[in-house]
């Protein structure tokens, strides 16, 4: 499938909404569906999105397939479920459920931690839910898990971003 990526503008901003309630860990056996109102409702969900693009690190590229934004990876430095301390970003990522699997996410990954270091930042953080086949994925991207993050149930994973 042929993506093209680039950086979130403005005035898309608002599709973060939209990205951060597909982010969320739904388990294999779970046949319902998180209420979206989750995602104004949990302060450390809800600070991930709150006013992007107004802190200094606030950082988002988006996946676009036939010119719809189709997913999403974003970075900010806030005390959200993947904050590691003031000074790495914390990442975030999903794409729409249909386009899911098919290595999409990978890249925009990549797209991701090259723009960071290209931006000067030493490390980033994520945090993941310990049954989250994302956890493949991240370590697949040189994450390594430093311990348990906001619960017991989530991963805390940090990734150096010098240079070799
Ligand atoms: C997590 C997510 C962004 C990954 O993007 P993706 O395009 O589906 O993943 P890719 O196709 O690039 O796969 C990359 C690797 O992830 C792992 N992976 C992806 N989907 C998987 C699945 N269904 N089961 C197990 N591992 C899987 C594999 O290691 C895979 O590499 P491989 O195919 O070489 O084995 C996407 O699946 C998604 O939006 N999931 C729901 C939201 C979410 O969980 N976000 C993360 C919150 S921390």
């Amino acid at each position: 499938m042929n993506c093209s990526f680039r950086k979130m503008r403005g005035d898309e901003y608002y599709l973060l909404e939209d990205f951060l309630y597909e982010a969320i860990f739904i388990p294999p056996w779970c046949d319902r569906d998180v209420p979206r109102d989750i995602i104004y409702n949990d302060p450390k969900l809800y600070a991930s999105i709150e006013n992007f693009g107004s802190l200094p690190d606030d950082l988002c590229i988006v996946a676009e397939y036939n010119g719809t934004v189709i997913g999403a990876v974003w970075a900010r430095t806030v005390d959200e479920y993947g904050n590691f301390d003031n000074e790495t970003p914390s990442l975030s990522i999903s794409l729409y459920r249909e386009y899911r699997g098919r290595g999409i996410g990978i890249k925009l990954m990549k797209e991701m931690l090259d723009l960071l270091k290209s931006e000067g930042y030493e490390k980033v953080s994520l945090g993941v839910n310990k049954e989250n086949y994302a956890v493949k994925l991240y370590r697949k991207l040189g994450f390594k898990i430093i311990g348990d993050g906001a619960n017991e149930t989530e991963w805390l994973m940090l990734k150096s971003l010098r240079q070799a």
